[in-house]
């Protein structure tokens, strides 16, 4: 019973995805169903006492550790959300990542993402020579600018979006970039041989559900 409730609900969403992917949804209409969205979420979230809250917390945590190491959204196969046109890549200039603004001086979304870039390498203690690997690099704005910033150093992406590979392989090209290379694989499921001196995991970590099972992954080794 359920199952088939799960299946007339996954076809349900499919058919919303498409119709907003064809514009056949008004923008006031997906306004209104991210509201829901988001309500729903913040009500389940939110508890009245702080012990409920922490219970809530601890019961999540437990439930996560149980699980795949993702799921089916997120591999290689069904991830469909990243998949962005080649003209849409274009305009966005691989900006997905964070920004960092750190005062007035700051204005615009370019110099924000160069200064956030700047502060993982600090935190990193990255130095020119360092092996590198970024898993779910996204359209690339980090391995791009670690590429340009440590000539000498080898940048490893991994991603399960090819629109994104085909873009940062054509960024490399224009740039005369010979130091990066882009793996299109599930970060789940991927044997990587070689071992890395630094591994960033930026805004992949939100799909992964066993934390665990995934930093037992890529532990030293
Ligand atoms: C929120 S974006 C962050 C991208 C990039 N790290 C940044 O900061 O701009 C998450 C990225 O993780 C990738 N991703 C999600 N699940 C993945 C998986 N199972 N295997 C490989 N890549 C995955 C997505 O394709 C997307 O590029």
């Amino acid at each position: 019973m359920s199952t088939t409730m799960d299946a007339t609900k996954i076809s349900q969403q499919d058919d919303l995805w498409k119709n907003m992917e064809l514009g056949l949804i008004s923008d006031e209409e997906v306004r209104r169903l991210m509201k829901i969205g988001i309500q729903k979420r913040i009500k389940w979230g939110t508890k009245p006492t702080q012990q409920e809250q922490l219970a809530q917390l601890l019961d999540f945590n437990k439930s996560l550790r149980g699980m795949k190491m993702a799921t089916e959204i997120d591999t290689l196969e069904n991830h469909k959300i990243y998949e962005t046109p080649d003209s849409f890549n274009q305009i966005l200039g691989g900006k997905e990542s964070a920004g960092l603004f750190t005062d007035e001086t700051t204005t615009t979304i370019e110099e924000a993402n160069t200064k956030m870039m700047d502060l993982y390498c600090e935190r990193a203690g990255l130095k020119d020579g360092h092996s590198i690997l970024d898993l779910g690099c996204g359209a690339g704005l980090l391995v791009l600018h670690l590429a340009k910033k440590y000539i000498k150093s080898k940048i490893t992406g991994v991603t399960n979006t090819s629109s994104h590979k085909e873009y940062i392989l054509e960024q490399c090209k224009n740039l005369n970039l010979s130091n990066v290379e882009i793996i299109l694989a599930d970060v789940t499921t991927v044997d990587i041989e070689s071992t890395f001196d630094r591994v960033f995991v930026i805004g992949l970590i939100e799909h992964m559900k066993n934390f665990e099972l995934f930093l037992r992954k890529y532990q030293n080794g």
